[in-house]
């Protein structure tokens, strides 16, 4: 008798980038192609999109202190760890996420000045250390980006030259730290989305 391999193990595949990168668009469509939940931080259970709607209210202004925000992004990230991911997971199936802890590194580490490593701190106490196993970052320069984003903007959108500044430049020097996979995000949907295949297809075998 010929023993039955076991399936290999499910995959959380993180996409990650600055707004108006393509990245939603990206992420689901390689869930679709991989018959993957598709999941997004913040916001996608009930808690998480009550916590969106608190980080994102434009009337917050910058009232929030930075470190309520890093809480709050954490929080709704454990319950998505703990409610979608971690299940989906166990029950063997890839998801793919709309952002992750990379977003928390470079938002509130970099861009508020929290520190990559105090965040990532945070961010594995929220998820009980579940990393992705592969982060796309997509990257788009910021013209291409600034034309995508035609609507009304979100308390992180309006946060100032400065802070997105320092996320342009942070998501770029996290993906050299710790090995993300950069795709260029130019072109037409179909065009990078077989670019981000080419670049991932083998991680997934
Ligand atoms: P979205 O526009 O991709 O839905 O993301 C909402 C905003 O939340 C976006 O400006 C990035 C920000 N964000 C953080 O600052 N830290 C995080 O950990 C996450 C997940 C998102």
């Amino acid at each position: 008798m010929t023993e039955t391999a076991a399936p290999p193990p499910a995959k959380l595949i993180a996409f990650e980038g600055g707004e108006g990168t393509g990245k939603s668009t990206q992420a689901a469509r390689l869930a679709e192609r991989l018959g993957a939940r598709f999941t997004f931080e913040p916001g996608d259970t009930p808690i998480g999109q009550q916590l969106r709607r608190v980080l994102l209210d434009p009337e917050a202004g910058e009232g929030m202190h930075p470190r309520a925000e890093a809480l709050l992004m954490a929080a709704d990230r454990a319950q998505h760890v703990a409610e979608v991911v971690r299940p989906c997971l166990e029950a063997g199936q890839h998801v793919v996420t709309d952002r992750y802890l990379g977003s928390s590194l470079v938002y509130q580490g970099l861009g508020r000045g929290l520190g990559v490593d105090e965040v990532w701190a945070l961010s594995r106490f929220a998820t009980d250390s579940l990393e992705a196993d592969v982060v796309v970052l997509l990257e788009v320069p910021p013209a291409v980006q600034a034309d995508r984003l035609d609507r009304d903007l979100d308390r992180l959108e309006r946060a100032g030259d400065d802070f997105h500044e320092r996320v342009r430049t942070g998501f770029g020097e996290l993906a050299e730290r710790f090995g993300w996979v950069v795709v260029d995000g130019v072109g037409s949907i179909d065009e990078v989305e077989a670019r981000v295949w080419a670049a991932i297809e083998d991680e997934l075998a």
